[in-house]
């Protein structure tokens, strides 16, 4: 009887941990069988595990894990952009409640590390925060968590800013719709 309790024990964490390792390999998987079409190797990769591309200079594992989750459930996130005469007005959802409570710590938590002036500095981020962690002070923002999602209202008196809103706005859209690749494609092309 013992032995089966643990023989089912060990099933479990071994169907677990296939589905983590499922998981994990599909996002680097994506990415590598695109550069290798591009004509590219690993080394472009800096090795296999795309772990660093979450990183900055202080982020912790909870941020790096959300943002993980994010680009591996990309397509079960959808989002409605209302660019505003001042601003935006974002609504982003997901029917998945474990990536909605993702999503939610990561606006919250990056929203107030814009409010701090803490840029996190992660390698794949857009070099349109720049401006924003610079004009923070000149930013009003409203958060308005849902039981799907969260809605975002930021507006500014600054052209610069509301500009800067807006781009950033249709980058996270685009990193939404299209997950990884767009991140990959954004890093690529700055490098050149
Ligand atoms: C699939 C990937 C991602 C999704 C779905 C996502 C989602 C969001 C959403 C919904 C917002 C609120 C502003 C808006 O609605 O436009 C936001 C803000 C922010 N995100 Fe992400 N994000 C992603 C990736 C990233 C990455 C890679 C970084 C890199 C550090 C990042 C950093 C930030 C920062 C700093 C803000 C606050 C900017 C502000 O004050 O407007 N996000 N993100």
């Amino acid at each position: 009887m013992k032995h089966r309790t643990l023989l089912l024990t060990l099933g479990v964490v071994a169907v677990l941990g296939g589905a983590a390792y499922a998981n994990r390999y599909t996002l680097e998987h994506m990415v590598m069988s695109r550069m290798h079409g591009m004509g590219m190797g690993m080394g472009h990769m800096g090795g296999f595990g795309m772990d660093h591309m979450f990183k900055g200079i202080d982020t912790t594992p909870e941020e790096e894990a959300e943002l993980r989750a994010m680009f591996e459930g990309h397509d079960k996130i959808t989002r409605t952009v209302e660019n505003l005469p001042n601003g935006i007005r974002t609504v982003t959802e997901t029917t998945d409640p474990a990536l909605r409570d993702q999503l939610v710590t990561h606006v919250i938590g990056m929203i107030d590390r814009v409010d701090q002036g803490r840029d996190p500095k992660v390698t794949i981020q857009s070099l349109t925060l720049d401006i924003l962690f610079k004009n923070r002070a000149l930013i009003v923002t409203e958060i308005d968590p849902t039981d799907t999602g969260i809605i975002i209202i930021q507006t500014s008196d600054d052209a610069e800013t509301v500009a800067a809103l807006q781009k950033h706005a249709a980058e996270v859209s685009d990193l939404a719709a299209r997950g990884i690749i767009s991140a990959q494609e954004a890093m690529m092309a700055r490098h050149h």
